[in-house]
């Protein structure tokens, strides 16, 4: 992830022993004792490389509990974001001096199925990966790049926001993704932000993407 974010933004992507670390209280307390063995690993893979990644800005020993939306109460004066997928974990975390929100998403590099592209990506957006030689994958990075866009919308905004709410332009030569939220959400939404931008890369089983709104 450290390719696709500014430099002061503090990134760790997991190692094995990440997955196996130890949770503060507060965090193992909010990990249902339900949860399956893979969502522990995850979790905790998260919050050990957020941790480390806090520490580098001399943030130490904070729990990281998830609020009632999901995402991670991060300590006073940081914010940040995590990603896990199968055999892919990573945190990223900044001073809110800094910025205002930062989104980090890894996905698995799948061909969607008609039906869950269709929930993803709106008509045009549909219409430009058919026109893509390579049009197959470009949903799953569409996917990826909406799911930073919700990241970094929920924190500022903090109400939902649907896939179908923001139309995605890509330029591929950059790699560069920009989100444009539609007129119908943003009339719900006083205040929002109406532009995201990030940047993505694909490789051929693993899409990343990551963005940043900066105060
Ligand atoms: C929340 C969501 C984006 C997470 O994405 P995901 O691909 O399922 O999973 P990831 O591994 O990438 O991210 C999970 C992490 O996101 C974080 N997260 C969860 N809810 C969040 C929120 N509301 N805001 C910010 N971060 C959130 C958590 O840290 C979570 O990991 P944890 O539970 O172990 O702490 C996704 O589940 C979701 O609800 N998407 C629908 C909304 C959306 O994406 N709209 C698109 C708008 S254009």
């Amino acid at each position: 992830m450290h390719d696709l974010l500014p430099d002061w933004v503090a990134v760790e992507v997991a190692r094995e022993a990440d997955y196996l670390a130890d949770l503060l209280p507060e965090e193992a307390a909010a990990l249902s004792a339900r949860a399956v063995a893979s969502r522990r690993r995850e979790f905790t893979a998260g919050r050990s490389c957020a941790r480390r990644a806090l520490a580098r800005l001399d943030v130490h020993g904070q729990p990281l509990v998830p609020s009632e939306n999901r995402a991670p109460v991060w300590p006073q004066g940081t914010t940040g974001s995590i990603t896990h997928t199968a055999g892919y974990c990573a945190a990223a975390v900044a001073r809110r001096s800094d910025l205002c929100a930062v989104g980090i998403d890894a996905e698995r590099r799948t061909i969607l199925p008609a039906n869950v592209r269709a929930a993803i990506c709106r008509p045009e957006e549909l219409a430009w990966c058919a026109r893509r030689p390579d049009e197959d994958w470009w949903p799953a990075v569409h996917f990826s790049a909406k799911e930073v866009v919700f990241k970094l919308w929920s924190p500022i905004v903090g109400t939902w926001l649907d896939f179908l709410d923001a139309r995605l332009t890509i330029d591929v030569e950059t790699s560069e993704f920009e989100a444009q939220i539609l007129p119908g959400r943003l009339a719900k939404s006083p205040g929002a932000p109406t532009t995201f931008r990030g940047r993505f890369h694909a490789t051929p089983d693993l899409v990343r993407s990551a963005g940043v709104v900066t105060t």
